[in-house]
């Protein structure tokens, strides 16, 4: 049975979202079929198909009563939207369907976990309502979906001491080899200092909690959200966002993210963390959530924007937020790794290659241009301590660009986008401490029509970015402050 809450953000996507013309779209990234999208939810393979839903508001640009997205993918690049899967229409969610994920059944069935936001009818010191969290169950066949009627199976008296009753979300389950279900959900202390708790399952609808996998000691934000936990190349890795993290050279301030990598005790189910770094060094970047392919890759969703920088892209466009491009993850020498997913590779088109051009003042390179356009580039000083500053722009004309800015003596790069044409003062500069050799630095620098995300050697650091420039300024130039080589790889990207 399909509510009409469901009923009618289906009709109201329909119309609103086939307005939308594919050019008023990212080429390969994942937007909202219309209005509003934030965190990736159920990123999984189901029948021979990624599936990727997401927290999703149609009826404004704005966050509002939250429901579940969907679209699907044999790529990861091109995406086929189907009808909204939750909407907020029982009394477990009826405030709304927060952030999840999803398996596959023994019986062939889509199980999707999601947080279910309930009014609790008191309130809080300031007077505001206080609103609870539980986790539920939804069953479906990859297009429709049932609400449990156990639902909540998960509440907050399935918490363990110390929890302050009201933040208990985001579940992300996964299966064992065995057939087991596990799942690990974030709650709160009553100082609101973020835990990560484990639960198994042998259905995926009766729960037991197990441990407190994992808990912020103080130094790692306020509260988390959306955790995630696998094992990879010998190692045990959580992803997870903290909110209200204080700034320091590795973290980013405010809404952050976070890697641990590490070992779980077998005996008491608690992780030990052997290193700790910010998962993406940009300005968009939030919630993760991955997902293990058949060929063994992990791979990762995330939303790219942040609660505390959202730009808002203008009038012209009907949607409002994106997913980063799927990355392939692994782990070596205790840091992580990020790759575009190599699916990437069946867009690009027309390769052009510069090798050894000296850049020591603003130039253009004869073809390389776009807003739809990968470039891999290498630079190094010219000679010992010959290069104070290289800079590269992209989606340049008159006076729009975004820069991209090395310096070799600080070890830093910088993504700037005051230029970009945005209207709102929110955080549009950042710099990245580089970590990786200091004789040169490789960038692949992926652009997507409103986004701009730069792979830092080789994947060992990461920034993600959005850029609403008018999509007429395609310009891309170099500049130094002193002498620099670089090698060029320039691919146009393109479904055709
Ligand atoms: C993270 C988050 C989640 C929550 C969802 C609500 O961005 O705050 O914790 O489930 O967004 O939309």
């Amino acid at each position: 049975m399909i509510s009409q809450t469901l009923e009618m953000a289906r009709a109201y996507e329909e119309t609103e979202g086939n307005k939308i013309t594919e050019e008023q779209r990212p080429l390969f990234h994942l937007s909202p079929r219309v209005g509003w999208m934030n965190d990736p939810n159920g990123f999984s393979r189901y029948q021979g198909l990624y599936h990727l839903f997401y927290q999703y508001y149609p009826y404004n640009k704005k966050w509002g009563p939250m429901h579940w997205g969907h679209a699907v993918s044999k790529d990861l690049l091109q995406w086929e939207y189907l009808p909204a899967a939750l909407a907020p229409d029982t009394p477990a969610d009826s405030e709304g369907c927060f952030s999840g994920s999803a398996v596959e059944l023994d019986d062939g069935r889509h199980l999707l976990m999601y947080t279910g936001v309930v009014a609790d009818g008191v309130c809080d010191e300031d007077g505001m309502l206080q609103y609870y969290q539980t986790q539920c169950i939804a069953v479906g066949d990859g297009i429709n979906y049932e609400k449990y009627e156990g639902n909540p199976v998960l509440n907050r008296n399935d918490t363990p001491d110390g929890s302050n009753g009201f933040d208990f979300r985001d579940p992300k389950v996964w299966r064992d080899q065995n057939g087991g279900f596990h799942c690990v959900v974030v709650d709160c202390t009553a100082d609101k200092y973020g835990r990560i708790l484990y639960y198994t399952s042998n259905n995926g609808f009766e729960w037991k909690f197990v441990s407190i996998l994992a808990e912020n000691d103080g130094s790692l934000g306020r509260a988390w959200e959306c955790p995630d936990v696998f094992e990879i190349d010998g190692k045990t890795v959580i992803l997870v966002s903290p909110m209200e993290m204080t700034g320091t050279d590795e973290f980013l301030c405010g809404n952050s993210t976070l890697c641990m990598i590490g070992t779980v005790d077998r005996e008491t189910g608690n992780f030990k963390v052997e290193s700790r770094q910010t998962i993406d060094c940009g300005i968009d970047f939030y919630a993760t959530q991955t997902l293990l392919n058949e060929d063994g890759r992990r791979i990762m969703a995330a939303w790219m924007q942040n609660w505390d920088t959202i730009v808002f892209n203008g009038e012209d466009l009907k949607w409002e937020g994106q997913i980063i491009l799927p990355r392939e993850l692994s782990v070596k020498d205790g840091r992580l790794y990020q790759k575009p997913i190599r699916e990437l590779e069946q867009l690009r088109k027309g390769r052009l290659e510069y090798k050894q051009i000296n850049v020591s003042d603003r130039m253009t390179l004869n073809g390389v241009r776009g807003r739809t356009t990968e470039l891999i580039v290498e630079i190094a000083p010219e000679t010992e301590d010959s290069l104070e500053m290289f800079e590269i722009r992209l989606a340049e004309k008159g006076e729009l660009y975004t820069s991209l800015i090395y310096r070799p003596h600080e070890q830093t790069l910088e993504f700037d986008r005051s230029h970009s044409g945005a209207r709102k003062n929110v955080t549009h500069v950042r710099k990245c401490r580089i970590d990786g050799p200091e004789e040169k630095l490789k960038l692949d620098i992926i652009l997507d029509r409103y986004s701009c995300e730069v792979f830092i050697n080789d994947g060992r650091q990461v920034m993600s970015n959005v850029i609403y420039t008018d999509q007429e300024a395609v310009g891309i130039s170099f500049n130094a402050r002193g002498y620099a080589v670089m090698d060029l790889v320039r691919y146009g990207l393109s479904a055709e």
